[in-house]
C-alpha cells in the first residue's frame, strides 16, 4: 500500500536537493502523470519551476486551453508553446510505428525541450514518466517516447540537460493516488491515459494535418460516448486501408475508423469492456455523422496482449 504523505515528501525533497537554487522545465501534457509531477515540481520549487504544454498539433480538440485552466485554478501559470509545425514536418512521410515514435522523441527531446531549456538557463526537465513506459521499453514491446536512460541514452548528451522522474516507482494506480493527494481536481486524476506520441499514435501510416484532424473528431465522440462506461481507456484509430461503403446513394471508397475500449488495472494487460450492443451501434452513427469520409466503424474484441492499447 502506497503512502502517499510519505511518498509526497520524499519527492520534494529529492527534487530540492538535485535543482538547488537553479531553476527547472516542466512538460506537462494535462494527463494524470505530468499533472501530479507539476503539482509536485511546484510544491519543490514553487515559482523556479517553469511549466510549458507544447501544442504538437497531434493533441485533442480544445485540450490546451482546457489544461492551461485547470492549472491556472491550482495557481499554476502554464506557457503554451506553439509547435505544430516542427512535429508535422518531422513526421511526414514516416508509416513505421517505431520511426514515428523516434521522430516525436526527437522532436519533443532535442529540438523543442533543448531550445526551452537552453533560453531559459535551466539544467533540467521534470516530467512523469511512470514504471510502465519503463516496463514496455525494456520488454521490447514498443520504445515509449519518454524513455532514454534505460536505453542507455544519456539524456545530458543526447538534448542537454538532465531529466527528473519523480514518478518513476509507480503505475496509473499510484499516480492517481498521488495526484488527488496533492490537490488535483477530479477531473484530471481520473483522467484516461493518453499516449506521449497523442494522436499519431492512433493514426496507421502517414501522419498528416488532415489524418489527425479526422482522428480528433472521431476521438470526441468516443471519449463523450464511452466516458460513462467507467472503462481504463477507450480511443479511436484511423486506419491505413480505404473500404468501398456508400453516402448519398454513391459509392464512396472511403475511411475506416477502429473503436478500442479497454478494462485494466495498469495497462500491463487488458482485456475488450463489454460495451453494450445498442451503445456501439449508436456510436457507429454518432461516429459516421461526425467525421466527414468515414463509412466503416469497428469495435476492437482481441485483448492485450496479444494486441496492446495503442495502435502503435
Ligand atoms: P500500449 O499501447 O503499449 O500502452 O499497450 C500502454 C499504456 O501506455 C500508454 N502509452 C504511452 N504513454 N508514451 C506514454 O507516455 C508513449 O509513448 C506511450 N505509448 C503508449 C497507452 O496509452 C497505455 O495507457
Amino acid at each position: 500500500e502506497l503512502d502517499t504523505e510519505r511518498f509526497i515528501a520524499e519527492k520534494v525533497r529529492g527534487i530540492r536537493e538535485t535543482v538547488g537554487d537553479g531553476i527547472a522545465i516542466n512538460a506537462l501534457s494535462g494527463g494524470v502523470d505530468s499533472s501530479t509531477v507539476t503539482l509536485l515540481g511546484h510544491r519543490a520549487l514553487g515559482n523556479r519551476l517553469r511549466t510549458v504544454f507544447i501544442e504538437n498539433g497531434l493533441m485533442r480538440e480544445g485540450e490546451a486551453a482546457q489544461v492551461a485552466g485547470w492549472f491556472r485554478e491550482l495557481g499554476v501559470t502554464v506557457d503554451v508553446v506553439e509547435a505544430r509545425d516542427e512535429f508535422f514536418a518531422a513526421l511526414a512521410g514516416i508509416a513505421d510505428p517505431e520511426e514515428k515514435r523516434e521522430a516525436i522523441t526527437q522532436t519533443f527531446y532535442r529540438d523543442v525541450f533543448g531550445r526551452i531549456v537552453k533560453e531559459s538557463g535551466a539544467r533540467y526537465l521534470l516530467q512523469g514518466t511512470i514504471l510502465t513506459d519503463i516496463d514496455e521499453t525494456i520488454a521490447g514491446i514498443k520504445r515509449q517516447h519518454n524513455v532514454f536512460e534505460q536505453l542507455g541514452i544519456d539524456p545530458q548528451d543526447a538534448f542537454g540537460y538532465r531529466i527528473i522522474e519523480p514518478l518513476i516507482e509507480l503505475r496509473k494506480d499510484g499516480v492517481r493516488a498521488v495526484g488527488k493527494a496533492l490537490g488535483l481536481p477530479s477531473e484530471v486524476f481520473t483522467r484516461i491515459p493518453f499516449p506521449g506520441p497523442a494522436l499519431s499514435a492512433r493514426v496507421i501510416g502517414a501522419v498528416t494535418p488532415e489524418r489527425i484532424e479526422t482522428v480528433r473528431k472521431a476521438t470526441a465522440v468516443v471519449e463523450r460516448m464511452l466516458g460513462n462506461t467507467g472503462a481504463f481507456q477507450y480511443l479511436a484509430i484511423l486506419h491505413e486501408d480505404r473500404v468501398t461503403g456508400m453516402r448519398d446513394g454513391k459509392r464512396d471508397f472511403g475511411l475506416q475508423i477502429e473503436v478500442r475500449c479497454w478494462d485494466s488495472v495498469d495497462a500491463r494487460v487488458a482485456e475488450p469492456t463489454q460495451v453494450p450492443f445498442d451503445t456501439l451501434k449508436t456510436l457507429a452513427l454518432e461516429i459516421i455523422r461526425a467525421v466527414p469520409g468515414v463509412v466503416s466503424v469497428t469495435y476492437n474484441i482481441a485483448p492485450k496482449p496479444p494486441s496492446t492499447i495503442e495502435a502503435i
